[in-house]
């Protein structure tokens, strides 16, 4: 079926998840930067992989964000990571203009498309996206809660020595210092973690997880995570494009659901065709309510604080 992504930055997480997509004959894919030549470059790389891959799908570059017309879905990556010393306010404002600029053009070229934001701060910046799209609620959503629960489910995996795919759980919260594992919902092959994994341990995983974007910030020396962030915005693509009513955390706008309005914060929701089909509200502990209230709280702060809505 003839489907169109669009991912705007060609850096690293832009351009593995236009890879990702046409590997996975999900769509075409348009690659944009504001770099000239960058995502020209990257898409003519890619595409000479599809006879060795064996994709048919269409990649090309370009600097024109016009060319995001007839997008069904715009991944937006582009932006720069948190430097060193840098604060969350800091990035916000740096990329808080960009992701401003972009989507107004966005919005005039693919005004039906369904844009899923990476760029950090992300929840802050999967808010001004909504904000400045005027698209409704569910067709503007973040990546963060899905790769969060990815590295969450790795770790246990590795700890109990079983198959990640068996892990099950959900980390709700915004993609920062303040996510929210949710203890009560985490099994491996349908058995409370909490009965095969000692309380100091598991403490010790879910800290791991909290940093788990640190720690690979902290190996590399610069620059951020792209593998498992890519794959977690193609699995929301892939939800999206075959309308396979995936649950899956994910950044959305709350309108009183947990007692939380007017913010972009990670809960469970039902991805479909039409984007975010369904909020789920399920049964949190008292702890775990506090916690999503406190996150929402801190991103309500950071885009209120933003002045550039
Ligand atoms: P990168 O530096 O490799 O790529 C960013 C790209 O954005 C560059 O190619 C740059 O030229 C481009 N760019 C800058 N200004 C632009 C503009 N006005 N229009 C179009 N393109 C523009 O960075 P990377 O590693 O790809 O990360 C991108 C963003 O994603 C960062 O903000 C990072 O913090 C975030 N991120 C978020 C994750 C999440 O879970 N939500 C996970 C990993 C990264
Ligand atoms: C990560 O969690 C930096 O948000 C990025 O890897």
């Amino acid at each position: 079926m003839k489907r169109k992504v669009s991912v705007i930055g060609a850096g690293f997480v832009g351009t593995m998840t236009a890879q990702k997509i046409v590997e996975k004959d999900l769509a075409d894919v348009t690659l944009l930067d504001i770099v000239e030549g960058l995502p020209q470059g990257r898409a003519i790389d890619i595409m000479q992989s599809a006879p060795v891959e064996g994709f048919d799908r269409k990649i090309t570059g370009s600097n024109n964000f016009a060319e995001t017309e007839h997008s069904d879905i715009v991944v937006f990556t582009a932006g720069f990571p948190r430097a060193p010393g840098m604060s969350r306010e800091e990035l916000a404002l740096k990329n808080g203009g960009i992701v401003k600029s972009v989507v107004e053009t966005i919005a005039r070229h693919a005004p039906d498309c369904i844009i899923i934001m990476v760029t950090n701060p992300l929840d802050v910046m999967t808010h001004l996206a909504w904000k400045t799209s005027g698209f409704p609620a569910e067709r503007v959503m973040g990546m963060g809660g899905i790769l969060d629960t990815a590295r969450y489910r790795a770790f246990l995996a590795e700890e109990l020595n079983v198959s990640a795919g068996n892990v099950e759980t959900m980390i709700l919260g915004s993609h920062g210092d303040t996510m929210v594992p949710v203890a009560t919902h985490t099994t491996a092959g349908g058995i409370p973690v909490s009965r095969l994994i000692g309380k100091e341990r598991l403490d010790a995983i879910i800290e791991r997880t909290k940093n788990g974007g640190a720690e690979i910030v902290n190996l590399l020396k610069s620059g951020s995570a792209w593998h498992a962030p890519s794959s977690s915005a193609v699995a929301m693509v892939e939800a999206i494009l075959g309308d396979s009513k995936r649950i899956f955390p994910v950044s959305a706008y709350l309108t009183g659901q947990y007692g939380i309005e007017d913010v972009h914060i990670g809960v469970p929701v039902k991805l479909g065709a039409s984007g975010i089909e369904e909020i789920y509200e399920i049964a949190l502990s008292d702890e775990e309510l506090k916690g999503l209230k406190r996150s929402a709280g801190a991103v309500s702060k950071t885009f209120e604080d933003l002045k550039i809505s």
